[in-house]
């Protein structure tokens, strides 16, 4: 089959034609999504309609599915979900601006995972929207001394310190905010990944630090690395490598997070907001 994808952003992201996530897919056909997953860093699919079990069939069909850490965000009968959704779901924690920070999904384990798919269930009528940048684009325009100096450094990621952070704000969603047990905790020591990047499947080099897990740069004091940080945060950010996608009811966008950042956005949260996300294992970076 052809996927019939148009790119809709500078230089990322394919919005897929005709293509309904629901069918029980064949090899082939889900090649071609790898491929055009590769070839475009980002999938957005519109009219979507999902089961919990198509959903997670889909995902599950580019590797195994990566269980979130805080099992009180998960599904209880889908563990493979991660439920963003700032009323809760079936018990979950409500997640109001969960991804309010920029980031690439669950970069503080040794293997990070490849990709992820996020399906719109229910939209507030304003905001809410998910910005995305182009990693690959953002390495590419570094100054060449910037790339030599970052060519063989390391950072470290940590989600403990992440997880402090976003519970000390107060979005009228956490007054019942919870720790994380000892075997949690246990499951997220910190870990060093390279701050550039070799793209595993298209051999690519990109940027490959986030403000919302990385704490510092590995053998370099505070101020430095902090200088450092802040530098490729905002160069990665820069507008001629964003996407913002407003979200309809039945989308899902399928990126690849060894390529991609995203971060969540601001809206009135008197509204209702539902995402549920899959979350697809991978390799470790290097
Ligand atoms: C995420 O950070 O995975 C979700 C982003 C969003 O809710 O817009």
């Amino acid at each position: 089959m052809t996927l019939g994808i148009k790119r809709i952003a500078k230089t990322f992201v394919g919005e897929v034609g005709d293509f309904d996530i629901a069918d029980d897919h064949d090899a082939a056909t889900i090649a071609e999504v790898r491929q055009a997953l590769i070839e475009h860093s980002m999938l957005v699919f519109h009219g979507q309609s999902l089961t919990n079990e198509e959903h997670i069939r889909f995902s599950r069909k580019f590797g195994p599915p990566e269980i979130h850490t805080v099992s009180q965000y998960l599904l209880p009968d889908h563990p493979e979900i991660i439920a963003l959704a700032n009323r809760g779901e079936n018990g979950t924690k409500p997640i109001a601006n969960g991804g309010a920070y920029w980031h690439a999904d669950i970069t503080y384990k040794a293997k990070p995972p490849m990709g992820s798919v996020l399906y719109s269930l229910e939209i507030p009528p304003d905001g809410g929207d998910t910005l995305f940048c182009d990693l690959y684009a953002a390495y590419d325009a570094l100054p060449d001394e910037t790339k030599d100096r970052i060519a063989d450094l390391k950072a470290v990621h940590s989600y403990h310190q992440r997880f402090l952070k976003s519970r000390a704000i107060d979005d009228g969603y956490k007054k019942d905010s919870f720790e994380l047990s000892p075997e949690q905790l246990a499951e997220i020591p910190e870990v060093e990944h390279p701050i550039v990047r070799t793209h595993p499947e298209s051999g690519r080099q990109t940027l490959y630090v986030n403000e919302g897990f990385v704490t510092q740069v590995v053998g370099m004091d505070e101020e430095e690395s902090e200088a450092l940080l802040l530098d490729l945060f905002q160069h990665s950010t820069r507008d001629e490598f964003v996407y913002r996608h407003e979200w309809q009811v039945g989308d899902v966008i399928f990126w690849d997070n060894r390529c991609t950042m995203h971060c969540a956005t601001e809206y009135d949260t008197s509204h209702a907001r539902r995402m549920h996300r899959t979350t697809i294992q991978g390799d470790a970076p290097y």
